[in-house]
């Protein structure tokens, strides 16, 4: 694994989407970048003349700055309530936050798979946590190795949150709506004027413009510092504001080191500690012979009992070549809010963090896994990890449930800290 590599790819496309920003807001201003810099089209910039604006530009930067400020607000808030409208799905009653809970990491604990609208109809794969989600670059494939990264969703099949927000909408074993019965519901939503105040008027009469507009709001609400607090015993540990427990600290070594856990479950998007690098392995998990999904109708699971979750092998996105050899693989998820979120893996097989452990110790014990082919190079099957580090892995990863219950003094430190390393630019 490159990892200086893929880190420093990260931590350009940080910068790149900084100098966006930047240069958004001064086009939105309405000065003249060319104007600033003085270069001629043809010509090296020889001078910078830098135009010192006038009190009346100046002004007017600010008023644009702060209404671009509002509509991004506006947008995020319209994005939240979206998430909660159980009157979006078909029938009634479902909404985003069914399955991804607030106060579970946006995850669905407690169900290996979820039932989707309509009753008894299920997916087949667990509830990702949205948290960090957000960290996740547009699927790709590492040039020194057959090897993919990122994307969203468990197979990394769509690059961005807008684009995924149509999957669950449509989805029969979701939310099983059309794009226009969404729209006539968001039409006679009573926050339509929400709506038409962030994207226009417009948009409440046109269908597809409508859609993409509540896929857009829902984007920006899961942008929100809600989706990234970076708040869990282990930031304040880092930030030096907290110790660890000896038991919890052995843990991270153990994590660190003899785990091996590290190779996967490490990332870092500048100064940020992300517990994964979002690359897509086949870690040889065994199938969960509890999914209803096995006996769902036909039109559902053609496969029926032999449904084999082919993960990244199933990717629309890759050719026929790359989904032999991505076949088993998932994308690492993050650990962060781990303890929130059983139970475990793409099918859910395992129901604790203990049995989680246990598979990393001993892998053969579990099998045969889901499938056989493309085992990931960076991962031992059998580490047999003492009884003394299980123990110490569990407790560390437990230290990564964001909403630390700090004093108010060291909350207010974490935050200045972690503001200033530019946490939420
Ligand atoms: C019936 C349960 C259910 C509902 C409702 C639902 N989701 Fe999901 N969500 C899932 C499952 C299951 C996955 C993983 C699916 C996969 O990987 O193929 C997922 C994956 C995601 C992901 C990808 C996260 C990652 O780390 O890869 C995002 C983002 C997401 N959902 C957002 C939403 C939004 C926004 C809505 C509402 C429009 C929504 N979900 C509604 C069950 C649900
Ligand atoms: C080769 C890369 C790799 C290594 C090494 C690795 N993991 Fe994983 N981990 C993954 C992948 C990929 C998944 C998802 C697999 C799946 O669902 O099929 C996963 C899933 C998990 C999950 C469940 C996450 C969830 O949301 O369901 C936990 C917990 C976890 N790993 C902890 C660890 C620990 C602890 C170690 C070290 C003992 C470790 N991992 C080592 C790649 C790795």
């Amino acid at each position: 694994m490159n990892i200086d590599k893929n880190l420093k790819g990260k931590i350009m496309l940080n910068i790149q989407y900084g100098a966006w920003l930047v240069c958004a807001a001064v086009a939105m201003t309405g000065f003249s970048v060319a104007a600033q810099t003085n270069i001629q089209p043809g010509t090296e910039p020889t001078t910078t003349q830098t135009a010192v604006p006038t009190a009346l530009e100046q002004q007017k930067a600010t008023k644009a700055l702060q209404e671009q400020k509002a509509l991004k607000a506006q947008k995020e808030a319209l994005g939240a309530v979206i998430f909660n409208d159980v009157s979006l799905s078909s029938p009634a009653g479902q909404s985003c936050a069914t399955c991804h809970n607030a106060a579970s990491a946006f995850a669905d604990p407690g169900k290996a798979v979820s039932e989707g609208a309509v009753k008894g109809a299920f997916g087949n794969r667990n509830v990702p946590t949205l948290k960090y989600a957000q960290f996740s670059p547009p699927l790709q494939k590492e040039e020194y190795a057959d090897e993919w990264s990122g994307g969203q969703f468990w197979d990394g099949r769509v690059d961005s949150f807008k684009e995924q927000a149509l999957g669950p909408f449509f989805n029969p074993v979701e939310m099983n709506t059309t794009p226009a019965k969404l729209a006539q519901a968001l039409r006679s939503a009573a926050y339509a004027s929400l709506i038409s105040a962030a994207y226009g008027k417009a948009v409440l009469s046109d269908e597809t413009a409508l859609v993409d507009a509540a896929a857009d709001a829902l984007e920006a609400f899961q942008k929100t510092q809600i989706f990234t607090p970076f708040d869990s015993k282990y930031d304040y540990y880092k930030l030096e504001l907290v110790k660890l427990s000896k038991l919890e600290e052995r843990g991270e070594m153990v994590f660190n080191s003899g785990g091996m856990c590290i190779d996967c479950h490490l990332g870092r998007v500048g100064q940020r500690q992300i517990f994964t690098r979002f690359v897509h392995h086949n870690i040889l998990v065994p199938p969960n012979p509890e999914l209803p999904f096995y006996t769902q109708p036909t039109a559902v699971n053609p496969d029926g009992k032999a449904f084999v979750d082919a993960g990244t092998g199933n990717n629309p996105k890759l050719n026929a070549k790359d989904k032999l050899v991505a076949k088993g693989m998932f994308k690492t998820p993050t650990v962060r809010n781990i303890a929130l979120t059983a139970p475990y893996m793409h099918n859910g097989v395992f129901k604790t963090l203990e049995e989680v452990v246990e598979y990393y110790s001993k892998m053969e014990k579990f099998w045969p896994p889901e499938v056989n082919e493309n085992p990931s190079r960076l991962m031992s099957t059998s580490l047999s990890i003492s009884e003394d580090d299980k123990k110490a892995l569990v407790a560390f990863m437990k230290t990564l449930t964001d909403g630390y219950d700090a004093p108010p003094e060291l909350k207010a430190k974490l935050r200045a800290h972690q503001e200033s390393l530019g946490y939420w630019e």
